[in-house]
């Protein structure tokens, strides 16, 4: 089982690097980073298990973070029909909205341990597409934090971060273009 040791810091190179991209069937090894991955988000989404193996709080990861640079991730939201799991191998943003958002309380990281000022803005609308587990295409569509959730993962198979969209000098630089969620 995936703790935080096994999650890469920020200050790991290998957290800007290019993910690449996998081939079909996906290694056994492969199978079982993605289990572990998920497993390890629902964990840290329920309060007591979180406590218990001392896990930080997360609604995403990308392999990367766990030290494999292969163009996956998964995604776990928390809705009010319960946990929804979303992997997706090889994923791409095929469209997006005009409209923009960013996360008012600032985006989280497990990749990073401290608190970062500033707006990221995201695409409020996305279109994903991608592969399952087992090589079938599939289309998914995100809005909200759940559009948010992908746009942050599908930069870190780009080997980037969410402050690097942060303007250092001026980290709520055109606040008032983007809606606040
Ligand atoms: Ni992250």
């Amino acid at each position: 089982m995936l703790k935080m040791k096994d999650i890469l810091d920020e200050k790991d190179k290998r957290l800007r690097q290019i993910s690449k991209e996998v081939t079909f069937p996906l290694s056994k090894e492969d199978l079982k980073h993605i289990d572990e991955m998920e497993e390890y988000l629902v964990n840290s989404q329920i309060e007591e298990r979180a406590e218990k193996y001392d896990l930080r709080p997360g609604m995403g990861l990308s392999a990367v973070q766990i030290g494999v640079l292969k163009r996956y991730l998964v995604i776990v939201h928390d809705t009010e029909e319960g946990f929804i799991s979303y992997i997706v191998i090889n994923p791409k943003m095929t469209s997006n909205s005009e409209e923009m958002i960013y996360v008012e309380g600032g985006e989280g990281c497990l990749s990073i341990n401290r608190d970062i000022e500033g707006i990221v803005p995201r695409y409020a609308r996305v279109t994903i597409e991608g592969f399952d587990l087992d090589g079938n295409p599939i289309r998914i569509r995100a809005r909200e934090e759940l559009a948010v959730a992908f746009q942050h993962e599908l930069d870190h198979l780009d080997g980037k971060l969410f402050y690097d969209r942060i303007d250092p000098k001026n980290p709520y630089k055109n606040q008032e273009k983007y809606r606040a969620i």
